[in-house]
């Protein structure tokens, strides 16, 4: 930057329901922007396009950050994080901003912060990722191994929030900002008219508004089958554990009294057998529930990013509309590529994800058959206990068993629950209809010729 600007301290804020884009080459120079950009960032818009992003850079943002950012990119993956940026008068102003490949460049879509945990917690990451960067500066590392020193420390913080890593949180706060964002936005009015292709779009963004609310229904249910298949795989392995202690504690029992009840031996030992074999099964099963908690975090993601999409779509409408100069229907059509992506990515991962979650709703049923065995073959010994007149010589032993036995009903309902829900959850979405609008949408964008395109009423549930 030739004239490097100064934080003045001054603060401002970014609209509750503004959406803020830009699209960049594949080096990150910027290539155009709407005008709540222009407007925030306090530059005009000829000094924008054509420079790199890196004129709003705040510098208390950290190195890492953005190393993680182009990492991310590059691997082709979008990325999201909260950003603080510095505007031309030198005014500072946060954003929450999702990062996603656009042919050869990039396109960035920014929204006001609206989960404030989650955004306080990476403000505080950040101070802390900024410290070990300055330091590692004065230890005279280069600009390269400071940005990986950061981005080491920002996974570490990552990690201390409680993500597995930061693909996991940015999948966790993308589509809880997004519906933060749902929730403050209004929709698009079906009222709303403009002649021309832009009318077009804006009719048919009503329908487009519809079919992803549709689903975003989606949304609260991957989340709690999500926060499921982690208290499980969570609770998993503790189960095992205690199970295999209650089975080796009825056998020591049972070694006690073996004269006078030998069947209370025989029906430990098919117990701990029983036993062993769901330890094992639940063992396997964990890192497979791990992998389908990513899965459904995966699709959330996507469905999230379509919702920002058409927030971005319907933005640039409206703008070319107002009568813009900056942008055209090529940036519409643009946008609405991205869109098909968002559409297509969901389709492709939740595919993906409906594998593992087949394959762990199956799973979860076998270790449920198994350990409803295991604990049957429990209760049939505690029945054996009085029935073979050693209560009193077990009485030690028996108050762990029976608490186990309490707890069967419980885990057993928890299991089948979570099988059911996988087996829900993978149900495949039908996005036809609205991949039928967004192409109405880029027709009418491009300005192309109207004729050929299905009338509204038969593009799929349109006004
Ligand atoms: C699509 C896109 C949007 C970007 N948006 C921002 C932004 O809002 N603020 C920012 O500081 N950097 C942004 N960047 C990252 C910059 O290109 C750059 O990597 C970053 O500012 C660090 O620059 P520096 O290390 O050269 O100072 C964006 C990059 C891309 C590809």
């Amino acid at each position: 930057m030739a004239d490097r600007i100064e934080p003045t301290g001054a603060v401002r804020t970014v609209g509750p329901r503004d959406v803020i884009f830009s699209t960049t080459d594949g080096r990150g120079v910027i290539t155009s922007a709407n005008q709540g950009f222009a407007r925030i960032a306090a530059h005009p818009w000829s000094a924008l396009v054509g420079a790199p992003h890196n004129i709003i850079r705040h510098p208390q943002m950290p190195a890492g950050a953005f190393k993680l950012m182009w990492d991310t990119l590059q691997a082709g993956q979008p990325f999201s994080a909260y950003v603080q940026n510095l505007a031309g008068d030198g005014a500072a102003y946060w954003v929450f901003a999702t990062v996603t490949p656009l042919g050869d460049g990039y396109l960035s879509v920014r929204i006001a912060p609206g989960v404030d945990a989650f955004w306080s917690a990476a403000a505080g990451a950040y101070a802390d990722v900024l410290v070990a960067e300055r330091q590692a500066r004065a230890e005279g590392l280069g600009g390269v191994a400071v940005a990986e020193v950061g981005c080491e420390r920002l996974a570490a913080r990552i990690g201390q929030l409680g993500f597995a890593d930061a693909e996991e949180f940015m999948h966790t706060v993308m589509p809880a900002e997004v519906l933060a964002m749902a929730g403050r936005r209004q929709p698009v009015d079906p009222a709303e008219q403009a002649d021309g292709p832009v009318g077009v779009v804006l009719s048919t963004c009503v329908a487009v508004d519809r079919e992803v609310a549709g689903l975003m229904e989606r949304l609260d249910g991957l989340h709690r089958l999500a926060e499921q298949l982690q208290h499980v795989e969570r609770d998993a392995l503790a189960a095992v554990a205690a199970l295999s202690e209650v089975t080796e504690l009825a056998q020591h029992a049972s070694a006690t009294v073996s004269q006078t009840a030998p069947v209370l031996l025989s029906t430990a030992g098919a117990m701990s057998t029983l036993g062993d074999e769901v330890g094992g099964m639940l063992a396997e099963l964990a890192p497979e529930l791990a992998a389908a908690r990513r899965a459904v975090l995966r699709v959330r993601f996507r469905i999230a990013l379509a919702r920002l999409h058409v927030d971005a779509v319907v933005d640039a409408a409206r703008e070319i509309d107002r009568g813009s100069v900056q942008l055209g229907p090529e940036h519409l059509a643009q946008l609405c590529t991205s869109l098909r992506d968002d559409l297509a990515g969901a389709r492709e991962d939740l595919e993906d994800g409906a594998a593992v979650l087949r394959r762990v709703g199956l799973g979860l049923e076998l270790a449920h058959v198994r350990l409803r065995r295991t604990d049957r073959f429990l209760a049939t010994w505690r029945v054996q206990v009085p029935r073979y007149q050693v209560s009193r010589q077990l009485a030690p032993y028996v108050s762990p068993i029976d608490g186990r036995l309490r707890m069967s009903h419980e885990q057993l309902a928890a299991l089948r629950d979570l099988a059911e829900r996988c087996a829900a959850e993978a149900e495949p979405f039908d996005d036809a209809p609205l991949r039928a609008l967004v192409d109405r949408v880029a027709a009418a964008a491009g300005g192309l010729s109207l004729s050929g395109v299905p009338p509204l009423s038969t593009a799929g549930g349109l006004p």
